[in-house]
């Protein structure tokens, strides 16, 4: 049974987002922007954990009680041999969630192994449905209908209730945010509206091109009207609600306007094995050499990681005590 340390804010750990792979075959401007990522960054596979050190990470995690795993990257898809990665995770005692977030792009070829894999659930991140302003804010490599294909491919092979992650800016996609709701309405899946946020150090944030989530409900909420729905579970990231013409579900991640660092349940670890206890810190911490001491070793160590924690950097936010070198987006997967 878990022992489940709790930090300095008496918040326990309960959701584990695992990076397997840093390079990304797109180049969105609001984390990896193409002039400031060379082309080949990622791909140098020596530094990344093995399967082997993945699994004792998660085994060892879950011996703390993180029953929720998200595989996410970079672009997950581009890490060779993920299913049988997800297979031996999905074995793990007491991992009861396991997830993955991808932008789509490579989906359609991956689907049906994932799925014989174990893998539950899919996210998809998706910022526009236009054909032309999609390859544009995915710096010109990405498109639309090879990210529809990854979600019809993935509904045929059984995945059901996909979550559609669209991270908003003004000026750039928010007139798309009507179109996206449409398009998926009555679909089963969800989609779930980002509050653009100031992560890494390249994206160059402008608080002016965040849409607050209550601004964007009440676009939505005009065009087809819209209920607040109870969160499935507590310290749940996105607001839900509910079409009340009985046309599904939609949700909202205000992380600038209305943050959620009181439940914050999350670690996260980048391809190369470093633990970053929130999206906003600046240094990880290496645990590779406790990888190599087994499981046991692993949550011991994490135990004490996660003790000493008390970040809280959307609740700080332009506050001087707040963090101001945040590791970049694409290490930890968002
Ligand atoms: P479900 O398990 O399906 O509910 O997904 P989730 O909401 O846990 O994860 P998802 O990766 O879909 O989160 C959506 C987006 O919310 C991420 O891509 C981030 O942009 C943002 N987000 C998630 N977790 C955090 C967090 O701990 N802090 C902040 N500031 N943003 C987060
Ligand atoms: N603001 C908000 N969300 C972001 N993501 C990446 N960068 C940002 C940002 N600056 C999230 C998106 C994307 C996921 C991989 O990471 O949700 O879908
Ligand atoms: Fe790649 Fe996702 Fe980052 Fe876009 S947001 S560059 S798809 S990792
Ligand atoms: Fe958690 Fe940090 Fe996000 Fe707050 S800002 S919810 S502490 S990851």
């Amino acid at each position: 049974p878990a022992t489940a340390p709790l930090d300095r804010l008496g918040r326990p750990l309960r959701d584990l987002r695992l990076s397997v792979i840093e390079a990304c075959n797109f180049r969105c401007g609001y984390c990896m922007p193409a002039d400031k990522v060379p082309d080949d960054y990622g791909f140098d596979a020596a530094g990344r954990l093995s399967f082997d050190e993945i699994e004792i990470l998660v085994r060892g995690a879950a011996r703390l009680g993180v029953s929720k795993l998200r595989i996410t990257g970079g672009e997950p898809l581009l890490r060779k041999g993920l299913p049988d990665l997800v297979s031996r995770l999905a074995r793990v005692d007491g991992i009861d969630d396991l997830a993955m977030t991808t932008n789509g792009a490579l989906l359609a070829r991956h689907a049906r192994a994932l799925r014989e894999a174990g893998l539950r659930r899919i996210t998809v991140s998706l910022d526009a449905l236009d054909p032309g302003l999609f390859r544009a804010l995915s710096g010109g490599r990405g498109d639309v209908s090879d990210v529809l294909a990854g979600i019809a491919a993935a509904e045929a092979v059984g995945f059901r209730k996909l979550k559609i992650n669209c991270v908003v800016q003004r000026g750039v996609n928010d007139h798309e945010a009507l179109a996206l709701a449409g398009h998926f309405r009555g679909s089963g899946h969800v989609v779930r509206f980002i509050e653009y946020m100031d992560v890494g150090t390249c994206n160059g944030w402008q608080r002016g091109r965040v849409v607050p989530s209550a601004e964007l409900r009440d676009r939505i909420h005009a065009r087809w009207p819209l209920h607040a729905l109870d969160a499935n579970y507590r310290g749940e990231v996105a607001q839900r609600h509910a079409f009340d013409d009985g046309g599904g579900e939609i949700g909202f991640v205000s992380s600038v306007t209305a943050p959620f660092c009181g439940d914050c349940h999350r670690a996260r670890v980048s391809a190369d094995g470093r633990l970053y206890t929130c999206l906003f810190s600046a240094e990880g911490t290496d645990l590779r050499p406790v990888l190599a001491q087994g499981d046991l070793a692993l949550a011991s160590r994490l135990a004490g990681l996660w003790t000493a924690r008390a970040d809280r950097y959307s609740e700080l936010r332009g506050d001087p005590r707040a963090p101001g070198k945040h590791v970049e987006m694409f290490l930890v997967g968002g």
